[in-house]
């Protein structure tokens, strides 16, 4: 939050006080147990973008890197360990200017086009259906299809889907000459993207004029995957009135349409266009990127309120499909570096997405590989890991956990105009029945001790890994792949309570056994 000039002064004068206390009590209530923190909020957004999918996944079955059918063994490997739940697919942008058909059969003879959403590059449709789903098999996730409603018909829609999910049908023949006998099913299946912009643009009731067709045509054959139908709904820069249309057409329905999700998008990156650096940043940078990432609150908390006139059983989820920071670069390609700073906003918008569980049920970080807020970026042959990456394989544990209470003594961190808590947590009781607390420190400058305490009880055998690094604006690079690596850590357990010392900009999840 910014505060003017004069307030931050006298802020500045009332804290000078309270800047010595650098300890943090976080207290667990074991005993309130909220809902599942779902682990489709963990999910990948795989768009056709500069090398998000050639190179950065697809590299073809005869190329010198590793590779099974075609997909980098390396990446494969990477994004198994942080248990991926879902890769929304084709895009984005590119969504609402894909024609599946171009996509499958004999790859010598694929259609070739213009990506006309980014830089106008040649997409040789090398890696369509099939491949999407291969790659899905190979890292154990869960398909998240969105239909091209900007440019495409309801008509393309619905054969893509009886295509991939039908039995018995021409479609479903064509698809097994193209090497799958087997229906695939469809898990999320989104009904255009940004349909106000580059998908559209549509005014929101155009648009839900749209989506009763797309959902009452768009027939699923599947016997069992019944798709979670996600419609497009406002970004973090505007559009609000998407989510009161199509609300308010979801509570007209009938028989013929529903919806189970609504999407929201929202990017870290300042104004337009995108001046922040993702690298070699100072104090009042970091300070920045991080205030606008607290902001994702407020924009769920006001569209959740919009949603609760209609729908106050909460039957239609939230899914931020689309989040991440999105940094000065090349506007065609939209590869950017990654560091420390931006592990810290993953998580913080973890423990957001956690914190309103009962309404977040899925997210989808912008993008998996090579493209914005990466997990993983590409050169070539070599591969490294980015900070974001090992703040998803510290939060594992918190997929489909059970959120729990959890309360800490409130301090600020002040950079300039920016105000802001310095710390933040969640907590969770694990599937495998332990106890995990996420606690971020906020403050890039200031090291503190966490007191980790439960309400009731006493803590016994704790164990934790934490992700700091030399400095806030710290990144890996491929000569120096590891400079950003989480690490065990032992907090020292005392009369029932935990204690460790953790760094600025740091990110540390405990595992309490009971
Ligand atoms: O992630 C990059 C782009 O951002 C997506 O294609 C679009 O949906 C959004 O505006």
């Amino acid at each position: 939050m910014r505060v003017r000039f004069a307030a931050a002064m006298m802020l500045a004068v009332l804290s000078s006080g309270a800047a010595a206390q650098d300890s943090v009590t976080v207290t667990v209530d074991a005993g309130a147990a909220g809902p599942v923190i779902d682990r489709n909020i963990f999910g990948q957004f795989a768009e056709h973008l500069g090398t998000g999918i050639y190179n950065g996944v697809w590299v073809g079955e005869d190329s010198k890197i590793p590779n099974t059918r075609g997909i980098r063994t390396d990446v494969v490997e990477a994004l198994r360990a942080i248990k991926v739940p879902n890769v929304r697919w084709p895009g984005g942008c590119f969504a609402d200017e894909y024609h599946w058909r171009d996509g499958i059969g004999d790859p010598a003879t694929r259609t070739k086009r213009r990506n006309a959403s980014w830089a106008g590059r040649i997409e040789t449709n090398a890696f369509g259906t099939h491949e999407y789903f291969d790659f899905l098999g190979q890292i154990g996730a869960k398909p998240f299809i969105s239909v091209n409603v900007g440019s495409g018909t309801v008509q393309e829609a619905a054969d893509w889907m009886e295509y991939i999910t039908a039995e018995g049908t021409t479609l479903a023949d064509e698809r097994a000459a193209n090497g799958r006998k087997e229906p695939w099913g469809v898990d999320f299946l989104g009904i255009g993207n940004e349909m106000w912009g580059c998908g559209g643009p549509l005014t929101g009731d155009e648009y839900v004029r749209e989506l009763k067709q797309y959902i009452n045509f768009t027939t699923n054959y599947h016997p069992t995957v019944k798709p979670t139908v996600i419609a497009v709904g406002p970004d973090g820069g505007g559009f609000a009135e998407y989510t009161e249309a199509v609300m308010k057409g979801w509570s007209q329905r009938d028989w013929t349409w529903d919806i189970q999700g609504l999407s929201l998008h929202r990017y870290t990156r300042g104004v337009w266009p995108p001046r922040i650096k993702a690298t070699g940043f100072g104090a009042e940078e970091y300070a920045q990127v991080i205030d606008e990432t607290l902001g994702m609150d407020d924009f769920i908390r006001t569209n959740a309120a919009i949603m609760d006139k209609y729908d106050p059983e909460k039957s239609v989820g939230i899914y931020v499909d689309e989040w991440g920071t999105w940094y000065e670069g090349d506007a065609g390609t939209l590869y950017q570096q990654n560091s420390q700073r931006d592990a810290v906003l993953a998580a913080l918008n973890f423990n957001i997405f956690a914190k309103h569980a009962e309404r977040v049920r899925g997210a989808n970080i912008a993008q998996m590989v090579n493209v914005l807020q990466a997990m993983i970026l590409t050169d070539d042959a070599r591969m490294i890991l980015t900070p974001t990456y090992h703040a998803f394989h510290m939060y594992v544990p918190f997929q489909d956990a059970t959120r729990l209470g959890v309360t800490l003594d409130a301090q600020d961190y002040r950079q300039g105009e920016y105000e802001m808590p310095r710390f933040d947590a969640i907590a969770a009781r694990g599937k495998d029945g332990a106890l995990y607390v996420a606690v971020v420190n906020i403050d890039p400058t200031r090291e503190a001790t966490v007191n980790l305490r439960l309400k009731s009880g006493r803590l016994a055998k704790v164990s934790a890994e934490t992700l700091d690094a030399p400095a806030m604006n710290s990144i890996n690079t491929f000569e120096r792949p590891e400079t950003v690596k989480p690490r065990a850590v032992a907090p020292t357990v005392r009369g029932g309570a935990a204690t460790l010392a953790v760094k600025p900009a740091s990110v540390t999840v405990f595992r309490i056994a009971e």
